[in-house]
């Protein structure tokens, strides 16, 4: 009956409007019980991009136009990433075999699942000692043996799996809902490009970078591969309940807290499966075309190997992300004037390092490639909309963590420890940001330190 529904709906669209890439979208959700999870055949952006042509626009549709080639509405923009193909730009349909593809599908099939029957299946100790997984990386390992790493990696994956909740029973419902709710803008396997994913101000999330925007994690130390950007599970819940105000994303407000809680859970299960294999393909192109490699001869046993290894990693940088909440300090303005201070005091911060990308605030001009290779405008920071919440916390943690996705900057080296009763450069920006965006407080701002004057 549903078959027959869809079978209408089909028709009726074909008969009716012309719109092709409807029924083909609705022909996948509707085969979502036998349909497999599709190879990444997208172009794939590694390197640098250049500067976006200044009379492009935010939120410009990633390198998908350079596969339109003669039919892109965008010559000059396809003029100037043709060349960065095979160097900057990947094509993993192209640049690997259907054999070395066919191998990828079926590892990730074992390790992740189907749309119908999600999992999220790292190896264990024991087969990550019997793959011997850091044979071929030394990645991570820091003066570590092969053998300590493996269990150390495996034991990590572990431990985020059952942190994150990513029961088979969870995922199982998170995909349910994900098509019903999410798929029309992030698609079938979370690559951002669903029927409605247009260039609106910004594209759907792609979640096989492994990287989000709006996060509220930052590590310690010195980032392993693939740690900056990671969101904690709170993030992702946020980011569905709230939605992200400036953009097309909507709020999910009316879902309970369970389905939210499984669409997060599923929102990693196709991040995990992505980022591995992003970063299987990359490996392999490398290991294919440079005939100086140290280990030129693919294998099957190095692939697995490798897929392994990589599931392993993002899984406990997953974990890792869970750990390292941004500590955030108690706001010290406790009274009106305190606050001006610290507002004027954060006009200098935003002047020194922040005017470069948010010139005029943010309203000029001036694009950036994103890591996915969309376009990206600094935020116009007169308007006080903010995608990741605009409360003073939500704030502070875009500050100091930077949007490493976006190319803006972290702010912890400055910020280091500060003493309690010493002024919080961080605090102090967003204090400015506060007043920034509210008219009334750019006044009073003005009146108390007569120097800053802000058109
Ligand atoms: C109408 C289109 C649309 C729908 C429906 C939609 N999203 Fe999004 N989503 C977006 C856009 C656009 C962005 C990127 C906004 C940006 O980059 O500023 C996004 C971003 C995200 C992000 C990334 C946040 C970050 O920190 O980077 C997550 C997670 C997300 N969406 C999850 C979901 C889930 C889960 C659903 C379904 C419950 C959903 N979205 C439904 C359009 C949509
Ligand atoms: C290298 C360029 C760059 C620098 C330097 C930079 N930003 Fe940004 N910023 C961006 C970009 C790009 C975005 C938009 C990100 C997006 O939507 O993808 C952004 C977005 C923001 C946002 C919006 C966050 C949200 O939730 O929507 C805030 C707030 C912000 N920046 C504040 C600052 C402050 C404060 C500083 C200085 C401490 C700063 N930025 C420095 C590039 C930069």
């Amino acid at each position: 009956m549903r078959r027959l529904l869809l079978a209408l709906v089909a028709a009726a669209t074909a008969a009716g409007c012309d719109s092709p890439a409807l029924t083909v979208d609705i022909a996948h959700i509707a085969d979502a019980t036998t349909a497999r999870y599709p190879v990444r055949s997208d172009l794939m952006p590694v390197g640098d991009l250049g500067a976006p042509p200044r009379w492009y626009s935010a939120g410009a549709p990633p390198l998908r136009v350079l596969k339109l080639d003669a039919a892109a509405p965008d010559a000059e923009f396809v003029a100037q990433l043709k060349p960065k193909l095979g160097r900057a730009i990947l094509d993993p349909e192209k640049d690997l075999t259907p054999e070395l593809r066919k191998e990828l599908a079926a590892f990730l099939d074992a390790a992740f699942g189907t749309p119908a029957a999600p999992v999220v299946r790292p190896v264990t100790v024991k087969d990550a000692e019997k793959l011997k997984v850091y044979e071929a990386y030394t990645e991570g390992r820091a003066g570590k043996s092969a053998a300590q790493a493996t269990e150390e990696a495996a034991t990590e994956a572990a431990a985020a799996v059952e942190q994150l909740g990513l029961t088979d029973a969870a995922l199982a419902r998170g995909a349910v809902l994900y098509r019903r709710w999410c798929a029309e803008c992030h698609g079938p396997s979370g690559a951002g490009d669903g029927i409605h994913a247009v260039a609106g101000t910004a594209m759907p999330r792609d979640y096989r970078r492994g990287v989000f925007k709006f996060v509220t994690a930052f590590p310690p130390g010195t980032p392993r591969k693939g740690e900056l950007g990671k969101p904690r599970k709170d993030d992702l819940r946020r980011s569905i309940t709230n939605g992200l105000p400036g953009s097309m994303m909507p709020a999910f407000a009316q879902l309970t807290t369970a389905d939210i809680d499984d669409l997060a859970g599923y929102v990693i299960h196709l991040s995990v499966r992505g980022e591995a294999e992003f970063d299987w393909m990359t490996r392999m192109i490398q290991l294919t075309k440079n005939p100086n490699e140290d280990d030129p001869d693919y294998s099957r046993a190095l692939g697995q190997q490798t897929l392994a290894l990589r599931v392993l990693l993002t899984l406990g940088n997953w974990g890792r992300a869970e750990a390292n909440r941004i500590p955030v300090p108690p706001e010290n303005t406790p009274t009106p004037t305190d606050r001006l201070a610290s507002a004027a005091r954060g006009f200098r911060v935003f002047t020194s390092t922040c005017a470069s990308c948010h010139q005029n605030y943010g309203r000029t001009q001036q694009l950036k490639f994103d890591v996915w290779g969309t376009v990206v405008q600094p935020r116009n920071l007169t308007l006080g909309v903010y995608r990741g919440g605009r409360r003073g916390e939500d704030l502070y943690a875009r500050v100091y963590a930077g949007i490493y996705a976006s190319t803006m900057p972290d702010s912890k080296a400055k910020a280091g420890a500060v003493p309690a009763d010493q002024p919080d450069a961080i605090w102090d920006a967003v204090h400015f940001l506060q007043a920034l965006a509210d008219p009334r407080d750019r006044m009073l701002l003005g009146q108390f330190d007569p120097t800053i004057r802000i058109e």
